[in-house]
């Protein structure tokens, strides 16, 4: 199988998103696949997870640390460094087999030819950690000088975040010590270098940079290497903290840390790898999905969760959303629990500020934060969108009325203790958290004086472009699976009385004469235009489709799988004759404009056993990091970056989907329904203390027990 990916030559126009698809990460940092010779311009980013701030007037966001790994090149005075230069050929890419992001590029100079090459990755054994190293040989004597040092110039979106700066060279390291502006949280980075040939060094600052200027006469096709160790630290005592990592660092070297890079990602992928005869493209593609979920996990930190861009950069406020457990939390729950349960305990302490949450828009329990940050906080605006005609802040409803997120926190505790057997997070707190939502779901129950039935209104489902909507089918159906879930931790009371009965009644809407259900009241009577004919309409190609005048508000055209969405969780209670209806209803309607809606209409088919159907939504669930195009823009906001929901949603079609697997009362049940091509699917998963190797082919699948 190809374990990398790459870009064989330079192209301005995917700078940005190649940044996003050779992402290295390790779950505390990410780093953006860029070149070294990149600043701010290019999308450079060293993703601090966890770490947010807020500039004044401006939307709170996590911190890109200063870029250590800044590194160019003069030859004979003339920089030789990619944008600007054009390159006689060039190649860019990442091994995600060993975390490993690679460059080489050539170019000709007056005098002859200069190839410079390097390799970095961020240390999977090591949280704080980027090691890298660069090569440059040219076909001439010359004089050659590199600059390489920490650039405190730092890509933001809505920064910067940093200030006191301090740029300083001590004890052979080089730092760049900062606060960020709000809290005043220390944040460091420190590097220090290895060189393995003579030259004359020295270190200069130059605007918000501090580097190691390496002066030397390169002889002809001789190479000349330096490593790099370099560290991102937060809190207090950071930039001491930056220092003595590297030179410790340092002590190792680069060979053993490198190997252990190697060691470490092989163990990891001897654990989780997905095999697929038949089709290297498609195991590519869901090792790839693996890979993207991997470098994201928190495995070094507690108290954190996984932003719905990954590590990628500061889209979306670095923010945790319903992605995390409707759609990533999965992957985790089969091959890294100890990852799923630092996902859960950080819904846990956010209870806190769901209660406060809930409080402050009068309602009772516990209502979670749509664009959760640090302990839970709610960093989404009321203006989440900017009209891209007058240019001004538009009222978004998201953050009041997305009350569908505290029901994905209890079905992701409930997948939890399902996938692991653990309850100890229930008397640990997730108990108390299951009952709170359950009070917020009844605290926004509304019943008619001459109906029996409990409605929900006001909210918005999944499908973002219709705001304020009454009784959309996927918030109450999580709601009912909310009051159904409370009622088993309760005992006879007035609160578990009270959640029977908003069980029994609460509202959920029917299927019309032709088996369609209606994704909120007054779905039908919008007006049923095309897609295309939504399209035609749009004045700015980063116009809002949604939101006060959308071109979609007023249609039955829909951002993403709603009904579908809710159809594929609940299906076990509706008949197949239903489920295809609403699938081939919505299908026409739906934009998938969201990177979160494909795997939804996927998995749905193939629990119709249609697989032929299903599969080009695993193509586009499974590639949305790896084609260019996903979208950029929300108005005026910048979206680009990674998606981890529409990975976790291929490793979902993968396991729950094709390899039809069930996870019952401790055993795994199969039930294969593979693409034509796929001949033999292997997979190894961890469920409940165990290890397992599952094979399948054609219709037939063993499941053994390997530790
Ligand atoms: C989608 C949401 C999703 C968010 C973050 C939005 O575009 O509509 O459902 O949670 O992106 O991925």
């Amino acid at each position: 199988m190809e374990w990398i990916i790459k870009a064989e030559e330079f192209d301005p126009d995917k700078v940005e998103w190649n940044g996003t698809r050779f992402l290295l990460g390790n779950g505390r940092i990410g780093v953006r696949g860029t070149l070294d010779e990149y600043g701010k311009d290019q999308c450079v980013a060293v993703n601090m997870a966890g770490v947010y701030d807020q500039v004044e007037g401006k939307w709170r966001e996590p911190v890109n640390a200063p870029n250590p790994a800044y590194t160019y090149i003069l030859v004979d005075g003339e920089r030789y460094s990619l944008p600007d230069r054009e390159p006689a050929s060039h190649q860019e890419g990442l091994d995600f087999k060993k975390g490993i992001f690679f460059r080489k590029t050539l170019f000709i100079t007056p005098r002859g030819r200069v190839e410079i090459s390097s390799e970095r990755f961020c240390h999977y054994s090591y949280g704080d950690l980027i090691c890298m190293t660069y090569h440059v040989r040219a076909d001439f004597n010359c004089e050659i000088e590199i600059y390489t040092g920490i650039d405190n110039e730092i890509w933001d979106l809505n920064g910067p975040h940093l200030k006191n700066t301090r740029l300083y060279e001590e004890d052979g390291v080089l730092i760049s010590a900062n606060e960020t502006q709000e809290k005043k949280i220390p944040v460091a980075t420190g590097e220090k270098i290895h060189v393995d040939f003579r030259c004359e060094r020295q270190v200069i600052q130059e605007n918000d940079k501090i580097l190691h200027r390496l002066t030397f006469i390169a002889e002809k096709d001789r190479e000349y290497s330096f490593y790099k160790f370099m560290t991102v630290e937060k809190g207090p005592g950071a930039a001491e903290r930056a220092k003595s990592a590297a030179l410790d660092f340092y002590e190792k070297g680069y060979e053993m840390l490198y190997l252990d890079q190697v060691s470490v990602w092989g163990k990891s992928w001897d654990e989780s790898r997905v095999e697929i005869k038949g089709n290297e493209e498609d195991e590519t593609r869901i090792n790839y999905c693996i890979y993207q979920l991997k470098i994201l996990a928190p495995r070094f930190d507690k108290d954190l969760s996984v932003p719905a861009r990954g590590l990628s950069g500061q889209t979306y406020k670095g923010a945790v959303f319903w992605d995390t457990e409707m759609f990533i939390l999965d992957y985790f729950l089969y091959s890294d629990p100890e990852v799923a349960k630092t996902l859960i305990e950080y819904r846990i302490k956010g209870l806190k500020g769901a209660k406060i949450k809930a409080k402050e828009y009068g309602y009772e329990g516990a209502f979670y934060a749509w664009e959760s940050q640090e302990d839970g906080f709610d960093a989404c605006s009321d203006y989440n969108v900017t009209d891209v005609f007058s240019g001004r802040d538009m009222r978004t409803f998201f953050r009041d009325k997305q009350v569908h997120i505290s029901a994905a926190v209890v079905f992701g505790i409930i997948k939890y203790i399902k996938a692991t057997g653990d309850t100890t997070i229930l008397k640990d707190g997730a108990d108390e958290l299951i009952i709170e939502c359950a009070k917020f779901y009844d605290s926004l129950l509304l019943k008619k004086v001459h109906s029996d039935k409990y409605e929900i209104h006001d909210v918005i489902g999944p499908d973002e472009y219709h705001e304020r909507v009454n009784n959309n089918l996927y918030t109450n159906l999580m709601a009912k699976m909310v009051f159904e879930e409370a009622i088993k931790l309760l005992e006879e009371g007035e609160l578990r009385s009270r959640f029977e009965d908003d069980y029994k009644h609460i509202f959920i809407p029917t299927p019309n004469k032709d088996g369609v259900i209606p994704q909120f009241d007054g779905y039908f009577s919008l007006e049923d235009a095309t897609l295309d004919e939504v399209r035609s309409r749009i004045l700015n190609p980063k116009e809002y489709w949604g939101g006060a005048y959308g071109v979609a508000s007023w249609t039955q055209v829909i951002k993403q799988a709603d009904v579908v969405t809710a159809l594929e969780l609940f299906a076990q209670e509706y008949d197949r004759d239903i489920l295809k209806a609403n699938l081939d209803y919505y299908q026409s309607r739906t934009e998938h404009g969201s990177s979160l809606s494909a795997c939804m209409y996927g998995l749905l088919h193939l629990q119709l056993d249609e697989v032929e159907k299903a599969y080009p939504f695993f193509e586009k669930t499974s590639t949305a990091d790896l084609v260019q195009g996903g979208k950029q823009w929300a108005g005026n906001i910048y979206i680009g970056g990674s998606h981890p929901a529409a990975a976790g949603g291929a490793y979902q079609m993968m396991i729950y989907g094709f390899l039809g697997l069930s996870f019952e009362d401790g055993k795994i049940s199969m039930k294969p329904r593979l693409p034509k091509d796929w001949e033999e699917v292997k997979i190894r998963l961890k469920y409940r203390g165990n290890v397992y190797e599952i094979i399948e082919e054609g219709k037939r699948g063993t499941c053994t027990k390997i530790g």
